[in-house]
């Protein structure tokens, strides 16, 4: 049984879909079963467990033989993704774990909280014996999906400097993370999953800018002035100043590698970022928003 957590997010969503493409029967880690996505099929069981609740994260994860351990971007998802990483060891039938990161945990950069947070449950993985393989995802393109009032006005504001980003597609996460629950001999790896090629944000403000109709500015916002925008727009201090950390990152030319992962693990290469903003014009127009 392939238990997928995280299952009605962004990544996890077309995880479960691609499971149950190639047949496989899914176990879907839920808050609320009350509120499944329309296009699950009796092929995915949706159990309710919340990352906080160890008693239900047990209950969810009895009988697992492999796990896809995502958590939310959350103050505590480093102690999230140990206490499934502990549930799935009081099964005593030590599940294969496929953890998904970010980019950059098998460096370790000093001071990104949300990167610092999978090191910690990567460690703890590793100490917990189970048997393991790490996704390390990069920022994913879908991320502009959320820009679209900006992008209406003509601007992209963001704390990224020049600095390059090799930005991945989630569908390419999730198609790669099929691969791996699904494949053999993928223990002990570290998998970095990127796009084909690292682009600066004036570039991307570009490739949109061509996509929604109207030119697209990039302006480099001043760090400190993008954590006062968001905390005044209400954002949680943790997340912003956690966002601000990430673009220092990207800013510092530290996220512009690029991998091959994931054409080695599909068999095809990474979808561009102008093949994902010409597919998504009428999203990133604000027109539709799927
Ligand atoms: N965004 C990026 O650019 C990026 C890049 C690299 C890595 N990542 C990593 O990717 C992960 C986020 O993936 P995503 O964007 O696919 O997530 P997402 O769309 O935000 O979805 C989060 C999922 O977690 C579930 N969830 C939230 N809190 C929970 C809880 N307390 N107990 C159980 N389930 C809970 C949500 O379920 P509900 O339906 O119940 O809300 C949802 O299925 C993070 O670990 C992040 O560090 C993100």
């Amino acid at each position: 049984m392939i238990v997928v957590t995280g299952a009605t997010g962004t990544v996890g969503s077309k995880i479960v879909a691609g499971l149950r493409e190639r047949g496989q029967q899914v176990r879907a880690l839920v808050r609320d079963t009350a509120a499944v996505p329309a296009g699950w099929d009796a092929g995915v069981e949706a159990v309710a467990a919340d990352f906080a609740d160890p008693a239900s994260l047990d209950a969810a994860l009895a009988g697992a033989e492999v796990v896809y351990l995502l958590v939310a971007v959350h103050p505590e998802m480093a102690e999230h993704e140990q206490n499934v990483i502990d549930a799935a060891v009081r099964t005593g039938r030590l599940p294969r774990i496929v953890l998904h990161a970010a980019a950059g945990v098998d460096q370790r950069p000093e001071g990104v909280r949300f990167v610092a947070a999978h090191v910690a449950g990567f460690d703890h993985l590793v100490k917990s014996g189970l048997p393991w393989t790490v996704l390390a995802p990069n920022g994913f393109y879908q991320n502009f999906l959320g820009m679209t009032e900006d992008l209406k006005a003509g601007r992209l504001l963001l704390p990224g400097g020049t600095g390059a980003v090799s930005y991945v597609d989630a569908r390419d996460v999730a198609d790669a993370a099929v691969a791996v629950l699904t494949g053999a001999g993928h223990e002990g790896a570290v998998y970095t999953l990127t796009g084909p090629q690292g682009l600066d944000h004036g570039r991307i403000a570009e490739q949109l800018g061509g996509v929604v109709g109207t030119p697209v500015a990039y302006t480099a916002v001043d760090p400190r002035d993008a954590l006062a925008g968001m905390l005044g727009a209400g954002w949680p201090a943790w997340r912003a100043e956690g966002l601000v950390e990430l673009y220092g990152l990207y800013a510092a030319g530290l996220a512009s590698e690029v991998s091959a992962d994931v054409e080695a693990l599909t068999g095809r290469p990474a979808r561009s970022f102008a093949e994902f903003a010409a597919e998504h014009a009428a999203a990133l127009r604000g027109a539709d928003a799927s």
